[in-house]
């Protein structure tokens, strides 16, 4: 008997070490400290035992069963504390530092930052600067300094987002931008030439949407005005822009358009020919030609609005969307990913 009770405790033992390391939670420390010191617990038991343990080994018995009591009680305690210290229910010191760490999740700037970001980058390296204006927008700047007075019917070029609001009327009606062309006439009222600037920014349309339009969307308004300014500049600029945006082998196209604060007007578009396996850049778009910015040289009407001499000073104007562009650029088929928070879609930017 003495042999057994001695194997007993021995092997109580080292079970308990192997229950408490795995021991997880508090609710597992509170089932070990049932199983082994409860009533019924095997510690409990083995020391009812003693009656029947030979009288000399007695003794020995009943201080080794004590301080196993004692023991198991104590790295309870122990544990419990630890855990209790925490805010989480996993204990600190069993943490293995020698495990490879978890990465974090990085974010990423979206898309569209991104190619705004560059398409700035690349004009203020030619020069301009980058300033930036409010999309609540006044009907003075959106359309009377550009030339398009009340009832005018280009303004229909521009479906409205209007903001109700019965005190203001005409010019001062409140809006959503739906160009940053606005920014022209809000900067040269404040600044006197030569002007070279960039204007990125959100713009707002009522339109429906398709694969190219957006009902809300970015330009990049580009305005350039001093003593002798010509639609060979304009070329030039949006020339050296479109190589470095797309590289030499993209081909850039201008036709004649209408935009009522510039004369003459142009639009520009970036071919989206075929390869040789007949795929084109833009998928799912069949064209050849893809618009990406209306330019022209700034009408003299507006260069009059804002206190400038239009027979001393000319200049030229641009406003691209720089979705389109990095549609163009990335072969994106719908430009209604970019707003659409799929990460699918958007991971392709990391
Ligand atoms: C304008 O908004 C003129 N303010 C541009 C301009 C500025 C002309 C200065 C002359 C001088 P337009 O509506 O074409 O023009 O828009 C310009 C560019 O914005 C388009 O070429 C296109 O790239 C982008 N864009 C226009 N509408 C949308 C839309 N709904 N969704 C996405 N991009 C658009």
């Amino acid at each position: 008997m003495a042999m057994n009770v001695f194997k007993e405790l021995d092997q109580i033992q080292n079970e308990f070490q192997k229950e408490l390391e795995a021991a997880s939670g508090l609710e597992q420390l509170d089932q070990l400290k049932i199983k082994y010191m409860g009533r019924s617990g095997s510690v409990t038991n083995l020391l009812r035992k003693i009656s029947s343990v030979q009288k000399e080994d007695r003794p020995r018995f009943g201080a080794e069963a004590n301080k196993l009591k004692s023991e198991i009680s104590d790295l309870i305690s122990k544990k419990l504390n630890l855990f209790q210290d925490g805010s989480s229910s996993r204990a600190v010191d069993y943490l293995d530092v020698t495990l490879p760490g978890r990465l974090p999740i990085m974010g990423t700037l979206h898309p569209t930052t991104q190619i705004v970001r560059e398409i700035c980058d690349i004009f203020v390296s030619l020069g301009f600067s980058v300033i930036e204006g409010p999309e609540i927008e006044l009907d003075k700047y959106n359309f009377e300094m550009l030339n398009i007075p009340k009832g005018h019917p280009a303004r229909d070029m521009w479906s409205t987002m209007w903001i109700e609001n019965p005190n203001q009327t005409d010019a001062n009606s409140t809006l959503l931008r739906t160009h940053t062309s606005p920014m022209q006439a809000r900067f040269m009222e404040s600044t006197s030439p030569p002007v070279r600037i960039v204007v990125p920014g959100k713009c707002y349309r009522y339109e429906a949407t398709d694969s190219t339009h957006e009902w809300h969307f970015y330009q990049i308004e580009g305005l350039v005005v001093d003593k002798g300014i010509n639609f060979s500049n304009l070329k030039g600029t949006l020339y050296e822009f479109a190589k470095r945006v797309f590289g030499n082998d993209r081909k850039v196209r201008f036709r004649c358009d209408y935009f009522p604060f510039v004369e003459p007007g142009v639009d520009m578009s970036i071919s989206n020919f075929k390869d040789s396996e007949g795929k084109r850049p833009i998928k799912g778009r069949d064209e050849d030609w893809i618009e990406i910015l209306g330019a022209g040289m700034v009408h003299p009407e507006v260069l009059k609005g804002v206190g400038y001499d239009p027979d001393i000073y000319t200049g030229f104007a641009f406003g691209m969307g720089p979705e389109r562009i990095s549609m163009l650029r990335n072969g994106i088929d719908d430009i209604r990913h970019f707003y659409s928070n799929d990460l699918r879609f958007l991971g392709q930017f990391v």
